[in-house]
């Protein structure tokens, strides 16, 4: 297992990233597919079950960067700004979940918190696309 330096993530940071974004995509994709026809709620547990497991995957990898952070490869304080936006929506989305779940008032959040993540994480996917047509190799960094 490669550890984060100054050049690249690290093995670890690499499967949180790339695993967890798969998740997300579960995520939406789910809330997708029920919304656009109803006889598809039976996957709304799934949802809650990967979502909880999201939330408890965010712990884990806050943690984890928090741990590497002077290890990792140099960014803007603007790109520190957008990850650090990111995982408050990472930790904010699933946490509305599980509200909602109990009927707790901030569970009716959680849809425009969902909305703010994905357009967040368009965003993310923009500036990474911008960088790399400047000649910044940054995606060689997570890939
Ligand atoms: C990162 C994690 C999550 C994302 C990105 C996400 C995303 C979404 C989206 C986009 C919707 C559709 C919005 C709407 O119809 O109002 C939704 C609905 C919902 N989510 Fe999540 N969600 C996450 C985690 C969770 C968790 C942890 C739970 C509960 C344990 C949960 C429970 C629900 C419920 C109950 C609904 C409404 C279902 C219905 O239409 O009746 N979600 N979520
Ligand atoms: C196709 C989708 C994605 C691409 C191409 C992408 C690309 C990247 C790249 C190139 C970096 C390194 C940036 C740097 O060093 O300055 C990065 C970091 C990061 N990305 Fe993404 N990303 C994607 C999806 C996501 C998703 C879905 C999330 C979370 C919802 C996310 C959250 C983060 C975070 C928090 C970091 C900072 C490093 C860390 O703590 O893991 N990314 N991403």
């Amino acid at each position: 297992m490669k550890p984060d330096t100054t050049l690249r993530y690290g093995t670890l940071t690499r499967l949180f990233h790339w695993g967890m974004a798969a998740c997300y995509l579960f995520m939406f994709a789910t809330a997708l597919a029920w919304n656009l026809d109803g006889s598809l709620k039976f996957l709304i547990g799934a949802h809650k079950a990967a979502g909880v497991l999201l939330l408890l995957m965010t712990f884990a990898r806050f943690l984890w960067a928090l741990k590497n952070l002077r290890r990792r490869p140099e960014g803007s304080l603007k790109a520190k700004l957008g990850h650090l936006a990111l995982y408050a929506l990472m930790f904010a989305a699933p946490a509305s979940g599980m509200a909602r779940q109990f009927e707790a008032p901030f569970g009716a959040a959680h849809g425009a918190l969902a909305f703010l993540l994905l357009l967040l994480v368009g965003g993310h996917i923009a500036m990474t696309v911008l960088h790399q047509r400047k000649g910044e190799a940054v995606l060689q960094r997570m890939a």
